[in-house]
């Protein structure tokens, strides 16, 4: 493994972390990364499972534990700036974040969303795609910034829908994807080749026009 400094992260999620693994897995590999913590909103989130497996430190924040969302944001910016992240990595993390918190990792922190952005914000996204007859879905990364899954997007993959398919169906295809472009993304931030600038990601010192692409059968984008 290379002695270059890893980029010391943060990972948030509400449940399952198959995302959270994809990076962990990239991190046992190749991917310049630190996992410093894994932060969950919800107690019985399986990707904590998943952290503590590979000896990472764990917390849960429960919301409901908060009088309003801006208290708790700013506990969870406090907890998740202890671990001195310079990239926070949004996984399933099933909250709106106040502008307050999008504030303070402006720039460092980056989401997975399952569509194909501007399509389909918020929730229920498959079954969204499946209703509108849509022949191509997929799954984007992008910055963080305080329109609700509006930021930049970074990279997406694109996902045929199949005769047959249920939102089920759908949502496990397009999570394969995730889990690559996931971490594609995450090794061009650690790598020092993404940052945010006016609102715009910007790859390799090019602001992006549009977002980077992963077609159906493609391997990962160097
Ligand atoms: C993923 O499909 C991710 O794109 C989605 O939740 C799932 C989490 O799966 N995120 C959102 O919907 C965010 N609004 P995982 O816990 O197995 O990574």
């Amino acid at each position: 493994m290379s002695q270059a400094k890893k980029l010391p992260l943060v990972v948030l999620i509400s449940g399952s972390g198959s995302n959270l693994q994809a990076i962990i897995d990239g991190a046992a590999a190749d991917l310049p990364v630190e996992i410093k913590a894994v932060i969950s909103n919800q107690a019985e989130a399986y990707g904590l499972t998943r952290a503590a497996n590979a000896g990472i430190e764990t917390a849960v924040l429960n919301h409901k534990a908060f009088a309003d969302r801006e208290r708790y944001d700013q506990a969870l910016g406090e907890l998740v700036e202890s671990f001195k992240p310079e990239l926070v990595v949004l996984a399933g993390f099933m909250r709106i974040l106040t502008p307050e918190f999008v504030d303070r990792f402006q720039g460092r922190m980056l989401n997975i969303h399952p569509s194909l952005l501007p399509k389909y914000r918020g929730l229920h996204t498959h079954q969204r795609a499946l209703d509108a007859g849509d022949k191509t879905h997929g799954a984007s990364v992008h910055f963080v910034t305080a329109e609700l899954d509006g930021g930049p997007v970074i990279l997406q993959a694109q996902v045929p829908v199949e005769t047959g398919d249920d939102a089920d169906k759908l949502a496990a295809r397009v999570l394969t994807r995730e889990h690559i472009i996931y971490p594609t993304v995450v090794r061009w931030f650690a790598e020092g080749r993404l940052a945010m600038n006016d609102n715009k990601a910007v790859l390799d010192g090019e602001p992006l026009t549009s977002p980077r692409q992963l077609a159906f059968d493609e391997t990962p984008p160097e």
